[in-house]
């Protein structure tokens, strides 16, 4: 696996990988904020799948993290990840640093909206129009025939589609933006770097989000009430251990507009709840009604 710091090296190296892949094969990009576990390695893994070259890109992104957010206290771990890259057989790691991928001067802002507002993106304003401004300079860096992402961030997908389909990207097409599901725990908690800082009481209480949406799902798709369905799904949460709940929502899927009603579309129930001082997500997919 090569690794590379600055932009020039990259290209080039982006340039070594195509000629290798036979000019035909395609490259799949991985983006990354490091401090890799599972979830990410299985976007690797289905990277490799799908690509004749695999990059993985790992950067912690200042733009994405606002002002109370503590960047300086984000796991930077580059030598074991590379470790567990070279293992999964990246041919490329592109890891920049803060001044290659934000030059002096550099003054450009991507913004989504529609997409970006509710949800997470209340809680974290301009959050998402740092990762929308970060994945557009990464897919114009790599120049990746597809990219793939965790289902788990799924209003993050939602952004980087719309922005991919918006801004007339072509490598990667929207279409080629994948999203990949979530992978879970055996009790069915979604993976996420945030379980480490759960006490084992914690840990054990938190599988009443997976196993409460759950729940709501089948009442919804029978036909249960929405509003009611949620507000039950909420005070499941609370009696299972969670301290907060930050949004409880069913969601279009696609353009994440609020629905009070199941819909004959494509539908998601998302979450995002305290346990003590740490905030999980989750989303699952809701059937459509038969229309
Ligand atoms: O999901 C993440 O790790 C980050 O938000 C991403 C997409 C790598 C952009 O910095």
């Amino acid at each position: 696996m090569q690794t590379v710091h600055t932009l020039d090296p990259l290209r080039s190296a982006v340039a070594a990988l195509r000629a290798r892949s036979g000019g035909s094969g395609k490259i799949a990009l991985v983006t990354t904020m490091g401090a890799l576990h599972e979830g990410h390695l299985t976007l690797v893994r289905e990277a490799r799948k799908r690509a004749a070259g695999v990059v993985v890109s790992i950067f912690v992104n200042p733009l994405q993290f606002g002002a109370n957010e503590d960047l300086d206290a984000y796991p930077r771990q580059l030598e074991r990840d590379s470790a567990l890259l070279e293992g999964e057989g990246v041919d490329l790691l592109w890891a920049p640093t803060v001044e290659a991928m934000y030059p002096a001067g550099f003054a450009s802002n991507i913004s989504v909206t529609g997409v970006s507002e509710g949800l997470c993106g209340a809680a974290r304003p301009g959050h998402f129009d740092g990762v929308a401004t970060v994945v557009c300079k990464l897919f114009n860096q790599v120049l990746p025939d597809l990219a793939l992402f965790g289902e788990k961030d799924w209003q993050q997908l939602a952004v980087i589609r719309r922005m991919t389909r918006d801004l007339d990207l072509t490598l990667p097409a929207a279409d080629n933006v994948l999203g990949i599901g979530t992978v879970r725990e055996a009790d069915g908690l979604a993976m996420s770097s945030r379980n480490a800082y759960l006490s084992a009481g914690q840990r054990a209480e938190a599988v009443a989000l997976p196993t409460a949406m759950r729940v709501a799902i089948a009442a919804i798709e029978a036909g249960a009430d929405v509003p009611a369905t949620l507000a039950r799904l909420e005070s499941d949460l609370l009696a299972g251990g969670f301290g907060s709940i930050d949004y409880a929502q069913l969601r279009d899927a696609d353009d994440l507009v609020l629905l009070d009603a199941r819909a004959d579309r494509p539908m998601r129930l998302l979450v995002a709840a305290r346990i003590g001082s740490t905030r999980l997500i989750d989303n699952m997919a809701v059937a459509p009604a038969k229309s």
